[in-house]
C-alpha cells in the first residue's frame, strides 16, 4: 500500500529537520524537493542566466541533469555528475530557486524526478506542491506552518551560529517576500491540500511536532503500527 508522507510549508517552517526525524522513526527515506529546485538554481546561475528570463530558463533545463544518492542516509544532489549539496543553502541559490520555480519547465522536470524516487520506495517528501501535485494519493499529508516572525528568528538563530552577519528586520522581510512569491505562482503555488493536516509550529518545538506527525501516521496506516509491534 501507499505509506508515503508528504510534508508542504512555507521557508522556515521547519519541514526539513522534522521530516528527518519522522524518516528515521518510521523507517522512510527522507527527500527534500527545494533541494532539487536548488541545484537548478546552482546551474541558471552558472549560466549567467537572470530570474526573468523565462526563455533562457526553459532552454536551459535541457541541459541540466538533476540526481539524488543516499550517503550514509543523508540526501546528496548531483547536478551534470558533480556533488553540489554543500552549495545548496548559499542565499544567492535559495533566491534564484525561489525565482525560477515558477516555470513550468522547470516545475516538470522536478515533478517527474520526485514522483519517480517515490514509485521506487516509500518516502517522506517535502517541499511546496508535494500534498497537492507531486503526491497527491499520499498516506498522510501534512501542511506545517508557524508564523513569520518566529521562522525569521529561527533562520536569525541558525546564521549567528555559524558567524555570517545578518538583520532580523532584512530576514523578516525576505521570507514575506519568498511566501508572496511561493504561494502566488501561476503553476502549483504553494497551498495546503484539502486533506492536509495543519500543524502550526510557533510555538512547538521540533521533538512535539515530530511525535504528532508519526503518531497522526501511525493512526492512518495501521499496518505500519502493528508490524513495529510485533518487533518486524
Ligand atoms: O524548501 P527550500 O527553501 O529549500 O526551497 C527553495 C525554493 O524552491 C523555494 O523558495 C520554492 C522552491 N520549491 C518549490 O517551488 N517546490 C518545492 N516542492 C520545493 C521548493
Amino acid at each position: 500500500m501507499n505509506r508515503n508522507i508528504a510534508v508542504d510549508g512555507p521557508a522556515g517552517a521547519g519541514k526539513s529537520t522534522v521530516a528527518k526525524r519522522v524518516a528515521r522513526q518510521l523507517g522512510l527515506v527522507y527527500v527534500d524537493t527545494g533541494a532539487m529546485y536548488r541545484a537548478m538554481g546552482i546551474f541558471f546561475l552558472e549560466r549567467g542566466l537572470s530570474p526573468e528570463d523565462e526563455a533562457g530558463i526553459t532552454a536551459a533545463c535541457r541541459d541540466a541533469e538533476v540526481t539524488i544518492a543516499y550517503q550514509d542516509g543523508v540526501q546528496q544532489v548531483y547536478l551534470n555528475g558533480e556533488n553540489v549539496t554543500g552549495r545548496l543553502r548559499e542565499e544567492a541559490v535559495g533566491n534564484m530557486a525561489s525565482r525560477s520555480s515558477v516555470y513550468p519547465a522547470v516545475r516538470a522536470k522536478m515533478t517527474q524526478l520526485q514522483q519517480s524516487l517515490a514509485q521506487r520506495t516509500p518516502v517522506i517528501m517535502d517541499g511546496r506542491d508535494i500534498g497537492t501535485v507531486v503526491l497527491p494519493q499520499a498516506a498522510l499529508k501534512i501542511y506545517l506552518t508557524a508564523s513569520v516572525e518566529e521562522r525569521a528568528r529561527r533562520r536569525f538563530r541558525e546564521l549567528e551560529e555559524k558567524g555570517e552577519a545578518c538583520v532580523l528586520s532584512q530576514i523578516q522581510q525576505d521570507i514575506r517576500e519568498r511566501d508572496y512569491r511561493d504561494m502566488h505562482r501561476e503553476t502549483a503555488p504553494l497551498r495546503q491540500a484539502e486533506d492536509a493536516v495543519q500543524v502550526d509550529a510557533t510555538d512547538m518545538d521540533i521533538e512535539q511536532v515530530t511525535e504528532r506527525i508519526v503518531s497522526l501516521y501511525r493512526e492512518r496506516v495501521p499496518q505500519v503500527a502493528q508490524r513495529e509491534q510485533e518487533g518486524k
